[in-house]
């Protein structure tokens, strides 16, 4: 049986783009899957198709076991979606703008009211919730329209990189209220940019690149695939990276991956703690002192880079538009 979200060879083409190449997705009842893939991979194209807000070339797909494109409108009432739908009222205050979604979905006034109350202070927002939301500051209107999407929990829920630009507090309080939501039966299709939240949320992830799914599974089955444990050595010396290099080269089963301005030799090695006594002898023996050496599992990071052939744009983003908005926010708090 297909599960709360299905697609099928799902083709999308803007002009020369070929946005979506053949993209299937299958996530069960009540499961996190987590969308990765670099910029212009796919994935809010995946998104906009699956919420009913963009038609494919081909293939078809089904959320909550209706067809997305026979009956959108029947889809769009079973699912949540941040960002788009939850058009928030430049003229109502943040208050009043939770509110109203709650009775839009038929809550009692007490119930709606609760639920704003509890969403308001989780975002931090409790002491501008009697404002008019016109007078947020980018990142507050951001976490305002979070909050609205999870006035209610639907059973079926999309979120497109919910998280990017949020300050770890707030990133911290979103990730609690998806636990909650799937604690109670919600299912969740999330992109996001930071692996880690991948990691910590999703039970199952696809790696989609140029429109075509290239890896899925759990995050666990990712991680051994991409070739067991990793040797990391800081040489102390900057001028002996190229021995170091040739030492690893020798132990390893890949490439050896140089950061130069850590001075950080990273290769995936076969063989544990035996393996680890033989590197330390050797690079001993060549006279290359070190400053740190250990036998670690690969990260989701080595994961995205061994597939994708690039790192993953989180950390561009966490100095960039982040400290932005929360720099924005203080101006707008006083
Ligand atoms: N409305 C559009 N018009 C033209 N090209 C688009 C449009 N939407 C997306 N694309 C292109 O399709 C590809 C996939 O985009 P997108 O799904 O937004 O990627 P992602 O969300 O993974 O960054 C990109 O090359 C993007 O430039
Ligand atoms: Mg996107």
């Amino acid at each position: 049986m297909p599960g709360a979200i299905y697609a099928e060879g799902l083709v999308k083409s803007f002009g020369d783009v070929r946005a979506l190449d053949g993209v299937d997705l299958d996530v069960p009842e009540g499961t996190v899957l987590g969308l990765l893939g670099p910029n212009g991979a796919g994935k809010t194209t995946t998104v906009r198709v699956l919420t009913t807000l963009l038609q494919p070339d081909s293939g078809r797909a089904e959320v909550a076991g209706i067809d997305v494109l026979k009956h959108p409108n029947e889809v769009r009432r079973s699912i949540g979606l941040s960002g788009q739908f939850a058009a928030v009222d430049e003229y109502l205050t943040g208050r009043e703008n939770l509110q109203m979604v709650g009775q839009l979905y038929q809550m009692s006034g007490r119930e709606a009211k609760a639920r704003a109350g509890e969403l308001l202070e989780r975002f931090g927002l409790s002491e501008a919730a009697d404002r008019t939301a016109k007078t947020y500051s980018g990142g507050m209107r951001r976490r305002l329209d979070l909050a609205a999407a999870l006035v209610v929990s639907p059973p079926v829920m999309f979120m497109d990189e919910p998280t990017t630009g949020l300050d770890p507090r707030n990133r911290q309080a979103l990730w609690g209220i998806i636990q909650e939501l799937v604690a109670g039966g919600t299912t969740l299709l999330l992109t996001t940019q930071y692996l880690e939240e991948a990691d910590h949320l999703a039970h199952d992830i696809c790696v989609i690149d140029h429109g075509r799914v290239i890896a899925r599974g759990t995050s666990d089955e990712l991680k051994a695939r991409t070739g067991g444990e990793r040797v990391e050595v800081v040489v102390h010396d900057r001028t002996l990276i190229p021995s170091g290099v040739e030492v690893l080269a020798r132990h390893g089963k890949g490439e050896v991956a140089v950061a130069e301005h850590t001075r950080k030799l990273t290769v995936p090695v076969v063989g544990g703690a035996k393996l680890l006594a033989d590197v330390i002898r050797d690079l001993d023996e060549r006279g290359i002192e070190i400053d740190d050496i250990g036998l670690r599992r690969p990260t989701l990071d080595d994961v995205f880079i061994s597939l994708t052939g690039h790192a993953a744009e989180a950390g561009e983003d966490e100095n960039g538009e982040g400290a932005e908005q929360t720099r924005d926010e203080k101006e707008k708090d006083k």
